[in-house]
């Protein structure tokens, strides 16, 4: 990292998670919606993931967790027997549903913490979360794993991916196990996120423990992985 990066510290105040979780609501709950053209995947990366996505969640009773304004819901809805697509931000759920369709007899939107998915009704067979788990700081994976194995069950699939880019701009994270990047938004707000880049030994000593079959895909521009929970 080069030495004129700001310092977390400088960008915001002094309670580190708190922090993290409010910048994460507001920044998510204000930028312009992510969804990739269909023609788009077709040939990239990201189409292959997504094709692994649908594979894997063909005919399952699915739970998403932080499905934003929902193009990964849209097209798991084609494959899965449901979909219960949950996320904290009213306003990207709101979004998500109109961006659904009428057709919606598969699926439910839900406001739902993913630290808290025992709140989220419903029976599920699987699970899975794009974007989302470069977003848990290190010190909560095992709370989050341990919240969202429990809610689906063993024997259940679990589908996770996230980018292995930077969106932002690197900050300096002195001290700190997990890494920072500045998202700023047109108007000049200015968001320190957790944004943590991971490799497939790592991916591997985070799931291993947990998983059955646990198959790790790690791409150029993203990472993917899926196993049924043991
Ligand atoms: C990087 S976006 C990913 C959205 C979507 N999965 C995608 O691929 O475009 C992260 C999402 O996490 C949501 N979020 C933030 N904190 C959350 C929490 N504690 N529980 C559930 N969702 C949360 C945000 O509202 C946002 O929609």
């Amino acid at each position: 990292m080069s030495a004129q990066l700001e310092t977390v510290a400088q960008v915001g105040s002094a309670d580190r998670f708190g922090r993290h979780d409010l910048a994460m609501y507001e920044y998510y709950d204000r930028n312009p919606p992510y969804d990739p053209a269909r023609a788009a995947l077709e040939r990239t990366e990201e189409g292959l993931m997504v094709r692994r996505l649908q594979q894997v969640l063909a005919g399952r009773q699915a739970l998403e967790i932080a499905c934003g304004s929902g193009w990964a819901t849209r097209l798991v809805a084609e494959v899965a027997a449901s979909v219960v697509a949950t996320d904290l931000s009213p306003t990207r759920l709101k979004l998500a549903r109109r961006r659904q369709g009428p057709d919606r007899s598969r699926v439910r939107f839900l406001r739902a913490d993913a630290y808290a998915l025992d709140q989220v009704p419903g029976s599920f067979d699987a699970a899975y979360a794009l974007a989302w788990f470069a977003h848990v700081p290190r010190e909560r994976h095992q709370l989050f794993l341990d919240g969202l194995h429990q809610r689906v069950g063993r024997g259940g699939r679990v589908f996770l991916a996230d980018e292995r880019y930077n969106i932002g701009e690197d900050l300096e994270c002195p001290g700190e196990q997990d890494s920072y990047e500045l998202r700023c938004l047109d108007g000049g707000a200015r968001y320190p996120i957790i944004d943590n880049k991971f490799d497939e030994a790592e991916l591997r000593r985070i799931f291993g423990p947990g998983a059955r079959d646990l198959v790790i895909h790690p791409g150029k521009d993203y990472w993917w992985l899926d196993y049924t929970i043991a």
